[in-house]
């Protein structure tokens, strides 16, 4: 009895996932209750009070949201921030001309005077979180309307805001999570004089570009570096000369230990959306419709710019980084696709949900649950249609600028139509801001090409209830000759930023008479209306009961299937994922180890290559393995992969290890993982990093500004108290 009892024993901590890889991204101030036991087994050494307190400095101090769509961290006393050369990349680019070209030859600042302003970018942390779920559904009941329901919600959430505790130079914001179950509050305080202080050149810092971006294995040295400027007494400050590096509460600490095999990781920052508890059916729909609907759009619009980059140096300045942002998301879709058909995700939801009801219909207590699987999948095939609508369009009009500026002036138009004078000042700062910001990205020669490419597959490729008839029969009258067009449409007024200017210090009437006449913005106007129409008041009704639905069955699912662990979706608010390092097989035959080291860079360099190029001094550096301290057994390493559940907006995290020191840099997934934001899967999805090795070496040794290593605190040796 003993004997079995003892065995039995074994048996389970045989079983024991020591290594196994934990999905979620967990709210840090939860940390204690929900993840702290599993963290500490499976390697952490810190508590969960170091991560995020209240009361004392925690590692939450030394994270910022990076511009609101990437994460950072303070990495030195002096307010130096880290994050990924694409993170950075629009900054860089905006510095870049063809006599000083950062994207391609890096740029580095020798002393805080070389430091580079950046209008519009800010960093914010997060002071504080509080669960205000009971104020914000004070008055709920399940037979308020959708927008009776959000009605109340944001009355009681204004009243929240206003009575929060915080300081004056602080911020607040509330978010919803669980699809609306819950709602939390941060306090925040933002910094907007950040500069640029580092980046490697583009053969380092997007090395491998398209072609290696979200694959594994990688040789990237995806980082760039800022320092957040504050005023005299350290606080938050618009940008000015008087304003002096910012002294933070908390800084990380650097790692030059390395990383081996099942070693415990942390990633720590801000996802921006993952959608885990939805239906079959929706997940059905992201990959055989809405998916490839993107794809198909983005496809032609890459073949279009990429070919005017690859000819025309300034175009491929001005176009960078626009160009890596389509790319990004074209060729994450596709791996999406790829992984959720590779691991059956359809299926795995079929089983789940079978269990989801036989539970629900076993349990009367469970009633009111019956029902949601059956209705959601009606509401899912009824919005099938409309939700292909949606993407063709935002995807062909949003990627046409010529549409982006006639937005903008017919939102002016509109305001003058409106309140007159008063309307017209109010909205020209905003579109003056709008038009001052893409136009320096515009080139019409591309633009046109974008129409002529683009347009043909709203004309073909939408169901026809929601083609405008209006722009057929324009069409129709150009024989189908979308270059005729298009030369129609692109006036002088509307190309050239002079011009523009010019149209917008006319008086409010005579300005607005000009908007009015142009073929562009009527036509823009009649698309934008049909789309209205046809797409958006149609579908409302439906996306609501969806989002309604889609609240109850996330509920549902917590009562339910009650062994399984419940995190938020994503919804760019600060989180923490923790996994182990390790490789992964890709498919059958192919195991993929979970580091990189410099010899691989050199294996993929191809001299004057657009993608494979690598500088002179770096292959130095190579030959001579001149690595100094960051070097490990006469390798230099580069990147190296764990099983850290992330995804887009945890860019530039910081990868922690069990101490919450700094041992890397998360930039990207692993391409047979790309499906991780709908259907998490242990044995596939790995994050990538840069190692901070690699980023010090690059600092140090390749760029010789070793004077930023020296604000840091590196140590070797574990712990480094
Ligand atoms: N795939 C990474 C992310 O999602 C890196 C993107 C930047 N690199 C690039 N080649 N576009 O954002
Ligand atoms: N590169 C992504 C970003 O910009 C992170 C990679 C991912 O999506 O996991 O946030």
């Amino acid at each position: 009895m003993k004997f079995v009892k003892l065995l039995s024993i074994a048996f389970l901590l045989f079983l024991a996932p020591s290594v196994k890889a934990d999905e979620g991204m967990w709210l840090p101030q939860l940390l204690q209750r929900l993840n702290e036991a599993r963290m500490k087994q499976l390697g952490m050494k810190i508590s969960a009070e170091d991560i995020y307190s209240l009361s004392k400095s925690s590692l939450k101090d030394a994270i910022v949201s990076f511009g609101g769509f990437c994460t950072g961290e303070i990495i030195s006393d002096k307010g130096l921030v880290l994050t990924n050369h694409h993170c950075g990349f629009d900054v860089i680019q905006n510095h870049t001309t063809l006599q000083n070209n950062y994207i391609r030859d890096g740029f580095w600042a020798m002393n805080n005077g070389q430091e580079l302003p950046n209008k519009g970018l800010f960093v914010t942390f997060i002071v504080r979180i509080d669960d205000v779920t009971k104020q914000a559904l004070n008055g709920v009941t399940a037979l308020l309307t959708e927008s009776e329901r959000q009605s109340i919600i944001d009355r009681n959430l204004a009243e929240v805001r206003k009575n929060v505790q915080k300081e004056a130079k602080q911020d607040v914001l509330t978010r919803a999570f669980f699809e609306g179950n819950q709602y939390f509050l941060f306090v925040t305080e933002t910094y907007r004089d950040i500069r640029l202080v580092g980046a490697p050149p583009g053969s380092i810092g997007n090395f491998g570009k398209d072609t290696d971006n979200w694959v594994w294995p990688r040789h990237t040295g995806d980082f760039s570096m800022f320092r957040i400027y504050a005023d005299k007494n350290n606080q938050p400050a618009e940008y000015s000369p008087e304003n002096i590096p910012y002294t933070p509460k908390r800084s990380l600490k650097i790692s030059l230990d390395g990383i081996s095999e099942k070693d415990f990781t942390m990633v720590f920052g801000f996802p921006g959306r993952t959608t885990q508890y939805l239906h079959s059916a929706a997940v059905e729909q992201i990959r055989t419709v809405n998916d490839p609907a993107k794809i198909a759009v983005r496809d032609k619009a890459l073949q279009v710019i990429d070919g005017f980059m690859r000819k025309d140096e300034s175009i491929k300045i001005q176009y960078a980084a626009k160009y890596a942002g389509i790319q990004n998301s074209y060729k994450k879709w596709q791996g999406e696709v790829l992984g959720l058909t590779g691991t059956d995700a359809y299926s795995k939801k079929i089983n789940y949900e079978k269990t989801f009801q036989q539970r629900v219909d076993a349990n009367p207590s469970f009633s009111a649950y019956k029902t949601l699987l059956a209705d959601l999948a009606k509401e899912y095939k009824d919005f099938e249609s409309y939700g292909l609508g949606r993407d063709y369009y935002t995807e062909i009009i949003g990627k046409i600028e010529l549409f982006t500026i006639a937005s903008q002036l017919n939102a002016l138009a509109t305001a003058y139509e409106k309140e007159r004078e008063k309307g017209y000042t109010q909205r020209l700062k905003t579109t003056l801001a709008a038009i001052e910001g893409m136009i320096g990205e515009y080139s019409v020669t591309v633009d046109k090409k974008l129409f002529e490419a683009l347009m043909p597959l709203y004309a073909s490729g939408l169901p026809a209830q929601f083609i405008s008839p209006v722009f057929k029969t324009k069409l129709q009258a150009a024989s189908n000759d979308f270059a005729g067009l298009a030369n129609g449409l692109y006036k002088d007024e509307l190309s050239s930023e002079p011009a523009l200017k010019a149209l917008l210090a006319k008086p409010a009437a005579e300005a607005v008479a000009a908007i009015r006449s142009y073929e562009a913005v009527q036509l823009f106007v009649e698309l934008q209306k049909n789309y209205q129409s046809t797409v958006q008041a149609p579908s409302q009704e439906i996306q609501n009961r969806i989002a309604k639905l889609q609240r109850s069955y996330t509920q549902a699912q917590m009562d339910v299937m009650t062994e399984k662990k419940f995190y938020p979706d994503a919804n760019s608010t600060l989180r923490v994922t923790y996994g182990n390092v390790g490789g992964y097989n890709a498919r059958d035959g192919v195991r993929f180890a979970y580091a990189t080291n410099l010899d691989g860079v050199m294996e993929k360099y191809k001299p004057g290559d657009y993608e494979f190029d690598v500088p002179e001094k770096l292959r130095q550096l190579h030959a001579a393995k001149d690595y100094g301290v960051y070097g490990q057994n006469g390798k230099m390493p580069v990147c190296f992969i764990a099983s850290n559940h992330t995804t887009g907006g945890n860019s530039g995290s910081p990868a922690l290890d069990g101490y919450g020191n700094l041992i890397g840099l998360n930039f990207d997934r692993v391409w047979e993982g790309t499906m991780s934001d709908i259907n998490y899967d242990a044995s596939i999805c790995r994050n990538i990093m840069v190692d901070i090795r690699y980023v010090l070496f690059i600092i140090d040794k390749f760029a010789g500004a070793g004077h930023l290593v020296k604000e840091m605190k590196l140590f070797k040796g574990k712990k480094g108290n």
